[in-house]
């Protein structure tokens, strides 16, 4: 690989491309409720990325209201939804997108060897024929059409050149370059990317895009390569999630091509000081934590604990500091709100930290909010997060919801929960007396009173902030009818907490019931 091909001393501009909302909702268990993914798509706008692929409309009746909805009231960013190449999808796709000012229509087709021999059973001029036929589709409706050839890190060199070339000439804008099983290395993404740019004669009629998974952890090093040898986006998602190992990470990215300018010559759009806020909300948003070392936002990434470190940082930051915590969004002081504080002070510090609250949102986590502090003296940004974390996901307006519940427990007896929960106007009540503790029973519980057998896959309490008066935030995955779902809930008591986590794993399941029932 060259030092840098960059030979020009102009910068060149990066789009970027946030799937975060598609190929990050596809990890197990990171599925999102509409009011998440609009927060999190306003999240996007603020934080400066170019395309926001909102979903993947044929895939489900709630996948094609999320990228509705996005496309009609998110602003200020490229709004796209994902098709395979086959009519009913990409018009599935549009009828999704067209309410949005800048539309874009992302078709999709494996052509790799594996992938025709075996997944799709058709020939390579069976693939170029679809591939023309999809993306000209797409392009009779929509002036921005982005095709993407899956796997093509593994396809044949030729064949790409050739799918490539002719879907250029339908009428992509956009060729996207997919490692879709994370195969690929730097050297050879970089050398892939080359070939496209000195082989296809109409190569400068599209943007280059390269989209890395990291299945052998090497996603954003393989989306460096590619920028360096010409490609003009990246596709990536917020604190890499995605699925499997997940896809390359927007942050790392993004900070990679701004701490090293002098190499890359590039810049992106990207305002780096919400890329804190922005993985704080998608963590949350998903229940997928952020691991304690991850680069640029783990909590430890800029924790200096060797007595050599701290001395050079004292002397001059430069030392052990390649960035300053304050350009991503770390803050310098956690602000303390108390029983005193109002609601403007609440709606700043929740803009801060990255939400974008409705009036109505607001009203109601300003009255928690106000529970809590009767409860606890100093919040803490963690609370407040925790507290409009359980808003946005819809505990509140919820199918099911918790009127009250009393535990009985001792290291000898078997435990005994007496719970009521209000439906509709309805209030239904269960006693049971069985379990391994209190926990257990609680379920037991909620499964008796909603009918909804469920098999807990994953369980974890943490708390929201430091402290023994901290909230305890329960986040839980469920399996039902075969598929995961999320649930997270929040309370000064963690039995409580576990109730409304599960409750709110349940109205996901009750949701989705009713969407599937609906279409
Ligand atoms: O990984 C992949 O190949 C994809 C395509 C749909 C772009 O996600
Ligand atoms: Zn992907």
């Amino acid at each position: 690989m060259p030092v840098n091909d960059n030979e020009s001393t102009e910068t060149r501009h990066i789009k970027i491309f946030d799937t975060t909302l598609r190929d990050g909702e596809q990890s197990p268990g990171a599925s999102m409720n509409l009011n998440e993914k609009l927060e999190v798509a306003q999240m996007l706008v603020e934080l400066g990325v170019d395309v926001i692929e909102a979903g993947f409309p044929i895939a489900s009746p709630g996948d094609f209201e999320a990228v509705r909805e996005i496309a009609q009231t998110v602003r200020g960013a490229t709004i796209c939804g994902l098709a395979r190449c086959a009519e009913k999808d990409i018009d599935r796709a549009w009828e999704a997108l067209k309410g949005a000012p800048q539309p874009r229509i992302h078709v999709f087709l494996a052509t790799s060897a594996i992938h025709r021999q075996f997944k799709l059973k058709m020939t390579t001029d069976e693939i170029v024929e679809r591939a023309i036929a999809g993306v000209t589709r797409a392009a009779n409706v929509c002036d921005d059409v982005e095709f993407s050839p899956e796997d093509a890190a593994r396809t044949e060199p030729d064949f790409l050149c050739r799918v490539v070339e002719a879907a250029i000439t339908a009428g992509a804008t956009t060729i996207n370059i997919p490692d879709t099983v994370g195969y690929t290395t730097p050297t050879e993404f970089h050398a892939r990317i080359k070939m496209l740019i000195d082989r296809v004669p109409n190569i400068d009629k599209a943007v280059i895009s390269v989209h890395c998974h990291d299945d052998l952890g090497m996603a954003v090093a393989n989306s460096l390569a590619g920028v360096q040898a010409g490609a003009g986006q990246v596709e990536c998602t917020i604190n890499g999630i995605g699925e499997r190992a997940g896809n390359c990470s927007l942050e790392e990215v993004v900070m990679a091509l701004r701490t090293r300018s002098d190499f890359y010559k590039v810049d992106t759009r990207i305002n780096t000081q919400r890329l804190v806020p922005a993985s704080r909300l998608v963590s949350s948003t998903t229940g997928m934590s952020v691991q304690r070392n991850k680069a640029i936002v783990g909590r430890n990434a800029f924790a200096h604990e060797s007595g050599i470190h701290q001395d050079g940082m004292l002397k001059e930051p430069t030392t052990y500091e390649i960035i300053r915590p304050e350009d991503v969004g770390f803050a310098k002081t956690d602000l303390v709100l108390g029983k005193h504080s109002g609601r403007a002070a609440l709606a700043d510090r929740a803009r801060q930290l990255g939400f974008q609250l409705t009036g109505e949102q607001l009203q109601a986590v300003f009255e928690r909010f106000k529970d809590l502090a009767d409860k606890k003296k100093e919040i803490y940004d963690g609370d407040i997060t925790a507290l409009i974390q359980q808003q946005i996901s819809g505990n509140n307006q919820a199918e099911w919801s918790l009127v009250d519940y009393e535990v009985r427990n001792s290291r000898t007896s078997t435990p005994t929960v007496k719970l009521t929960l209000r439906r509709g106007d309805e209030e239904h009540s269960a006693e049971v007396n069985q379990g391994d503790g209190p926990i257990d029973a609680a379920f037991w519980a909620v499964e008796q009173i909603t009918g909804m057998k469920v098999v807990c896959k994953d369980f974890q309490v943490h708390s929201a902030t430091l402290g023994r008066d901290a909230q305890g935030e329960t986040t839980l995955e469920i399996e039902y009818n075969g598929k995961t779902y999320r649930g997270i809930g929040v309370s000064t008591d963690t039995v409580e907490a576990t109730i409304l986590a599960m409750l709110n794993a349940v109205n996901r399941i009750a949701a989705e019931t009713e969407n599937a029932s609906e279409a």
